[in-house]
């Protein structure tokens, strides 16, 4: 059974609001949702395409596989993609497993299994399902159920297994929820043993290196070890990202260049602040989209942003105003006579801003430079890299950016 689409909790008041928030901009619906992608939706998904190929390969050897990454790095759109190249000569069934339980687990399996699969010869999956409602079998009986049906079927099974993640721990026990999640496998175990049937289960990304460190030291066989496969699913960079918004505009109905909804300072806050976590982009595009919306701008700016990021942490109009030069500008050196003129500060003001704004995780000292310190937006410069084509602090912007910029371009990696 599919399990739930969760919106995630949001500082738009209502859906009447989001609705009206995006139709403000001219879009048809809104882009920047932050559901997993699910079957109609997956031309929107952006890169991964090695990592997509090796994971197809896996699949069709039957291996188990387990996809790792941080919450919401893309780990449940990447399985609904792979589900979607699931090849005829293959059968494939998809469950979510919001309960820390094995024989929910397997039954839940079942379930599935006896809608999603033709009959086999000899067994009468009508009863079968009869039983499994009235009779709720043991978790033994459900696993010879499932084994039964799994030897008799023509072609290969893939079992795709999202949401493992959201296992809480166990404080009776003290488990953390990986602890709680391999404990469920182990409880699997000779699930995952099943011949002709391949699992390919969203974990948690400390999973990934717990495998690593498995491997290397040849450790205790844990039944991680009946993944041959364990990935890690990386963050996107900041063209990928950029990608993500540009589709989805392009989806919504926007006509115009994506300059002509979001001002290129707001987008490089909302990169850095996401550092590569597309939904944390997609979220802080959706606050910002909303706050355009209250302001009535024409496009999302800067501003929108900030004040997003701003709800919480109540920064003065100062760090707001400085922030816009990192994002503009790339650097900020306290002691540059410039960038004090155009603050209106001496040099004691803006380092005690820059300090306040490294403190809130909005910028990073990245440099020392001839005694000074030198900060950025956080991952700035990744950013810098991936968009070398094109600066994004254009020199013909602002004088004062200009020079600043001049001073510190020597630096740029
Ligand atoms: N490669 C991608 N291209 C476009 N959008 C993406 C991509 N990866 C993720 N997203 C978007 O990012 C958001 C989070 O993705 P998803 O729900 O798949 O993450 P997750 O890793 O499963 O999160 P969780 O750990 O909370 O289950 C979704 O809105 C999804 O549409
Ligand atoms: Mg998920």
């Amino acid at each position: 059974m599919k399990h739930e689409r969760k919106q995630k909790s949001s500082l738009k008041n209502s859906a009447s609001g989001a609705k009206t928030a995006y139709r403000h901009f001219g879009l048809r619906n809104d882009p920047f949702t932050t559901l997993s992608l699910q079957g109609h939706e997956l031309d929107y998904f952006v890169g991964r395409s090695a990592l997509i190929d090796r994971l197809l390969s896996a699949m069709f050897s039957v291996s188990n596989i387990g996809v790792a990454g941080e919450p919401g790095v893309g780990k449940s759109s990447l399985l609904q993609l792979l589900e979607s190249r699931v090849p005829r000569d293959f059968y494939s069934v998809s469950i979510g497993v919001p309960l820390d339980d094995a024989s929910y687990f397997l039954s839940e399996l079942l379930r599935e299994m006896l809608v999603s699969i033709p009959p086999v010869p000899g067994l009468n999956f009508k009863e079968i399902g009869r039983r499994l409602e009235k009779e709720g079998p043991t978790k033994n009986a459900v696993f010879s159920i499932i084994r039964s049906i799994t030897s008799r079927l023509k072609k290969p099974l893939l079992v795709f297994v999202d949401d493992l993640e959201k296992i809480k721990g166990d404080r009776v026990q003290h488990l953390t929820r990986s602890e709680r999640t391999l404990q469920l496998l182990e409880e699997l175990k000779s699930m995952l043993e099943l011949p002709n049937v391949g699992f390919i289960i969203a974990l948690q990304e400390e999973f990934y290196s717990k495998v690593s460190q498995v491997v290397k030291e040849g450790a205790e066989p844990t039944v991680l070890g009946l993944f041959k496969h364990v990935v890690l699913v990386e963050k996107l960079n900041p063209m990928q990202l950029k990608e993500v918004l540009q589709v989805r505009l392009e989806r919504a109905g926007f006509k115009g260049d994506w300059e002509e909804f979001l001002e290129p300072e707001a987008l490089t806050l909302a990169l850095s602040l996401a550092s590569g976590n597309p939904r944390r982009f997609l979220y802080l595009l959706s606050e910002g989209m909303y706050r355009g919306f209250q302001r009535k701008g024409k496009r999302v700016e800067y501003q929108d942003l900030f004040e997003a990021v701003n709800e919480h942490l109540k920064l003065d109009l100062v760090c707001k105003k400085l922030l816009y030069f990192l994002a503009k500008s790339g650097r900020a050196v306290a002691s540059n006579s410039d960038l004090q003129a155009f603050m209106g500060l001496d040099m004691i003001s803006i380092s005690r801003r820059l300090e306040i704004l490294s403190k809130n995780h909005l910028a990073e000292m990245v440099d020392v430079a001839d005694g000074a310190k030198v900060y950025a937006l956080p991952g700035t410069r990744e950013i810098i890299t991936g968009t070398k084509s094109r600066p994004l602090a254009p020199m013909t912007h602002t004088t004062m950016g200009e020079k600043i910029y001049t001073l510190l371009g020597g630096e740029e990696p």
